[in-house]
């Protein structure tokens, strides 16, 4: 490889998504010949055990250059092979069995760590494909994003009573090597596929990780030791060597506080001070899928009528729309004309404004406020989204990095803390491929900045989501920590979207009155100075540095900055000295 670390990109896809392919990883000769051993010894476990010469391909694939190069990243340098290279085949996996796999519980020789630029994905299973798999092919599936998941895997999710729309199907081509994270939640389909399917799996562990045994004689030995034959059982299980077959998994031994007890069973036994409340009304699948992705879509919530009075009024005061901004920012995929939008709707004259005032404070929609950010959530105004055929698409921007508490999403025990919400409601439908609401999933929990290709959709690396919506839907999205955007409108039925902003009680994102230091403080703040005053104001909006008055020092000498960056700043904000004579 003839660089020295993966590209933002590479890490970006890896931390947001679980996954990375490397195309055109094996060259032409390297198929066909490990595709040879492959007829040849018709095997598809313990590949690594092949008679001499057949071994071969299979052993080098070991030492692979791009393998090394990408896991020694991924993994961390001293990575280890876990398990033998298998074929994932009908033979070594079963269609439609239970996904396996996910974050929750967590399981630390699995699991994906990041802090401060360092990574640990502590399994990761490096797949090699030998032959063209294509969409609805079937084959291997998994679930994106999910190796960061903090809610419990729903049932229907794992049994594949309801895929809930994020189970991904990867298409590959001969030569990839796919990068699987080890806590990616992942399954098998039927195969479909025109050829056999031809994935060749190697499961690698961080240097330190205790997994699974290796195949060999020793670890076959029973390593209790004759010294140990006097002691209780209990005590023998606590002193035992990892790595044998007979310690992995490892004894589990189940105490109260009074007394400890040796168990047949190897389920691991981790108490925790939470009990999941079995009488919450939050939806648990609603729940899992906004911890995972960092949206979530509610059907039906309209009625036909409800939607024909909100339509109406919008036909009713089209010449009240305006063009705004052509948002696309040099993207070619988003390029177009200006967002028409309608403001204003809780104002319109009666009943027209009728509609709409039922979005505000409606049981469905504060409800899931409620528990995604808790009570005290406030929204601005209502804006109709009223794109025509041609119309630009807003270019993906906010994300979980940089780090913007404000706007954030936290997830601790059990709660949503997310710190703006915007919620859409659908008028009309919204086909795929025509345009209107996309995002990253995933991305409100990325540790990379977002590549330019996926902020402008010309290079997204299937990481861009367009949800498939009907009129009556409701989107909400974490605004501000899950990367969102619009792709062009390539409908010929304009777009009827009605945007609502919600700001939870936590932080401001607009200035107001209260952000005058006279209006706060009154005659107390008389005759201060503006380095004083520029401590004195109220809240004001919260994005990123440079939108508020603040104190720099330099050369020991206290200094107000009333510079402004590129960030949205409210209209409260002074551009200079406000403090009077
Ligand atoms: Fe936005």
């Amino acid at each position: 490889m003839d660089r020295e670390s993966m590209s933002n990109e590479e890490n970006y896809c890896f931390d947001v998504a679980g996954y990375l392919i490397v195309k055109g990883a094996l060259v032409k000769g390297d198929i066909e010949r490990l595709n040879a051993v492959l007829d040849q010894t018709g095997e598809s476990t313990d590949l690594l055990a092949l008679p001499a010469p057949a071994r071969d391909p299979i052993r080098d694939l070991l030492v692979h250059p791009h393998l090394v190069w990408y896991l020694n990243q991924i993994v961390g340098h001293g990575f280890i092979l876990d398990t033998q290279p298998e074929l994932i085949c009908d033979k070594t996996r079963i269609a439609g069995a239970a996904l396996a796999g996910g974050n929750e519980p967590r399981h630390p020789g699995r699991a994906y760590y990041h802090q401060n630029d360092r990574r640990f994905s502590e399994t990761v299973q490096a797949i090699w494909t030998l032959g063209d798999v294509k969409s609805g092919d079937g084959g291997l599936v998994a679930v994106p994003c999910s190796h960061k998941s903090f809610v419990e895997t729903p049932e229907d999710l794992l049994t594949g009573a309801d895929d809930m729309n994020v189970v991904h199907q990867f298409e590959l081509e001969a030569g990839d090597l796919l990068l699987l994270a080890g806590s990616l939640l992942q399954g098998f389909r039927k195969w479909s596929g025109e050829e056999d399917l031809r994935l060749l799996s190697y499961q690698f562990v961080g240097r330190g990780v205790i997994q699974s045994p290796g195949d060999g004689p020793r670890t076959q030995e029973d390593t209790t030791r004759d010294l140990m034959a006097n002691i209780r059982a209990e005590q023998r299980a606590a002193l035992y060597l990892p790595g044998y077959q007979h310690t992995t998994p490892p004894p589990t031994l189940v105490t109260d506080g009074k007394t400890v007890k040796l168990v047949d069973s190897k389920e691991v036994f981790h108490p925790g001070i939470y009990i999941k409340d079995p009488n919450t009304t939050i939806d648990e699948k609603e729940f899992y899928f906004w911890d995972l992705c960092g949206h979530l879509v509610l059907r039906n919530v309209m009625d036909e009528d409800w939607l024909a009075e909100a339509n109406e009024a919008i036909d009713k005061y089209e010449d009240r729309i305006e063009v705004g901004l052509e948002l696309s920012r040099g993207s070619k995929a988003l390029a177009g004309t200006g967002r028409p939008l309608l403001g204003g709707l809780l104002e319109l004259p009666e009943p027209y404004s009728d509609p709409f005032r039922r979005m505000v404070a409606h049981p469905v929609i504060e409800h899931r406020l409620n528990w995604m950010g808790a009570s005290g959530g406030r929204l601005g105004g209502l804006t109709a989204f009223c794109s025509v055929q041609g119309g630009s698409g807003h270019s993906l921007h906010d994300a979980n990095e940089p780090l913007n508490p404000g706007r954030g999403y936290v997830f601790q025990n059990g709660r949503s803390y997310c710190e703006a919400i915007t919620v859409t409601w659908q008028l009309r439908d919204v086909p795929l491929g025509l345009g209107g609401f996309a995002c990253v999933p995933g991305s409100h929990k990325a540790q990379y900045r977002m590549p330019p290709g996926v902020s402008s959709c010309d290079d997204h690396m299937g990481l861009v989501t367009q949800p498939v919506l009907k009129a009556g839907d409701v989107v909400f999205f974490m605004d501000g920590a899950q990367t969102h955007g619009a792709l062009a409108w390539k409908n010929p039925i304009p777009r009827r979207g009605v945007l609502i902003k919600y700001s939870s009680r936590n932080f401001n994102r607009s200035g107001g009155e209260m952000v005058h230091p006279e209006n706060r403080w009154g005659d107390l703040v008389d005759g201060m100075s503006d380095a004083q005053l520029a401590l004195m104001r109220g809240p004001d909006r919260d994005v990123f540095a440079k939108n508020v008055p603040r104190l720099e020092v330099k050369e020991g000498e206290i200094e107000v900055s009333y510079e402004k960056g590129a960030a949205l700043y409210s209209k409260e904000a002074p551009s200079g000295p406000p403090s009077k004579e």
